[in-house]
């Protein structure tokens, strides 16, 4: 094993060269790979030759296969949903709200990997925002209002009949998103989280999939979560990922936040996406 890994510079992220991800890795790769991945949250791997096996294949070096409501999975597969977005869509944007995925659910994916396949010569990049770092440098009087807080996660506002990709979601869109009764479900998670991991704190999801906080009445609840995404999604917080094809990216919901961006119309962009059950 040669591994070389160089930090992004920015917030969080790390670009990993040295290893072939086409083939099956031994446990000390598997072992330094996950380290890398505690340490820089966000690990991008240029020039994978990767088809789906492979793709499921190191998903599973890292834990079980997440449970991925809402999304139809790709034909053949039952953990790889496709990212997709054609040339000339002009549905909204798919995942373009800061989130952690699937925050909503009781316990939470702990990664994602998502794969590059077709890559817009312009714009698309993924943002990626430093959880750890925004509660580290958040101002005391903002900590105390959201310290021993319980946020309640619902995926209602995204995928419920009457959501953003509910009934109404505007016709050719090429994903293939499954609304559900089941999206108005809630859970409960602390706002403020220790990594189950590296036990460092962090912030735990955002406005968007959390719908409010438990024991607060909306009033105060909603201007807080306000407050608290503005500084999260803060660009001292962010690295802005730029994707090329045959690119795999892992990326650590449990310090995270991460958002789409567009920019790329008229092209076509399509990744394959697996997340990593928690442990
Ligand atoms: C996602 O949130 O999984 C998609 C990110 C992207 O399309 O850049």
């Amino acid at each position: 094993m040669n591994l070389s890994i160089t930090p992004s510079g920015q917030a969080c992220g790390a670009e990993v060269r040295g290893v072939d991800l086409s083939q099956p890795l031994d446990a000390a790769t598997i072992a330094a790979l996950r380290s890398a991945w505690l340490e820089h949250h966000v690990l991008a791997f240029p020039d994978q030759r990767l088809d789906d096996d492979a793709l499921e294949r190191y998903t599973q070096y890292f834990g079980a296969f997440g449970d991925d409501p809402f999304i139809a999975p790709i034909a053949g597969r039952k953990h790889i949903i496709a990212v997709e977005r054609r040339a000339d869509e002009t549905t909204s944007l798919f995942a373009e709200a800061w989130h952690s995925d699937w925050s909503f659910q009781p316990r939470p994916p702990a990664g994602t990997c998502l794969y590059g396949l077709v890559i817009p010569p312009v714009g698309g990049d993924t943002l990626f925002a430093n959880q750890h770092a925004a509660l580290e440098a958040m101002p005391k009087p903002l900590r105390a209002r959201i310290e021993g807080r319980i946020a309640l996660h619902s995926a209602k506002k995204a995928y419920a009949p009457d959501g953003l990709y509910g009934a109404n979601d505007r016709k050719g869109r090429s994903m293939v998103i499954r609304p559900s009764k089941d999206a108005e479900n809630v859970q409960r998670h602390p706002l403020i989280q220790r990594h189950p991991e590296t036990g460092r704190e962090g912030l735990f999801s955002c406005l968007g999939y959390i719908i409010g906080i438990d024991g607060m009445d909306d009033a105060e609840a909603m201007p807080l979560l306000f407050e608290l995404y503005q500084w999260q999604s803060k660009p001292a917080f962010v690295y802005r990922h730029r994707w090329q094809p045959n690119m795999l990216v892992m990326w650590d919901n449990r310090s995270l936040l991460h958002a789409a961006t567009g920019g790329y119309a008229g092209h076509h962009r399509l990744l394959h996406r697996t997340t990593i059950a928690a442990a």
